[in-house]
């Protein structure tokens, strides 16, 4: 007789949500369309541990990260104020479609994060 081995969870959330949860796939498919979505902008590569430069940083590299700050995330892309200001560039994204795109998955995100969660 053998045992399987426990099965690695093909989730990113498989920490906070079972899964067998109803919403798990639909909300790793909303991940990864965000976290692409947030590339070109450069909002992972700055919220990263290796890169400080204030007193803190808000780290937004992994998918539980993203998750806790689904609202913030959402709410920074709509007031438009992040990316910060530079020298040369006032706060946010220049570009109104590519931060309509930003926002409609970080919307997503957001919405299917407080289902999923609230939901178990
Ligand atoms: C040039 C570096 C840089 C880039 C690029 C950048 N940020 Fe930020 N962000 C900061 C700094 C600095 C703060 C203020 C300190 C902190 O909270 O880490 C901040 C704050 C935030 C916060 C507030 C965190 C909280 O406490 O609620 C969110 C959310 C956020 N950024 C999201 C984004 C998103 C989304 C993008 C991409 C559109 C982005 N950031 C791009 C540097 C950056």
């Amino acid at each position: 007789m053998s045992i399987a081995p426990p099965q690695p969870s093909d989730s990113v959330f498989a920490d906070v949500l079972p899964r067998e949860h109803p919403m798990i796939h639909a909300l790793d498919d909303a991940y990864r369309e965000l976290e692409v979505a947030m590339r070109p902008h450069g909002c992972t590569r700055c919220h990263a541990p290796d890169l400080v430069l204030g007193n803190r940083r808000t780290r937004i590299r992994h998918a539980m990260q993203v998750l806790d700050l689904r609202r913030s995330i959402e709410a920074m892309v709509e007031a438009n104020l992040m990316p910060p200001p530079t020298a040369g560039h006032p706060a946010g994204i220049a570009d109104d479609a590519a931060r309509a795109r930003l926002l409609r998955r970080a919307t997503a995100f957001r919405t299917l994060g407080d289902v999923a969660l609230a939901s178990w």
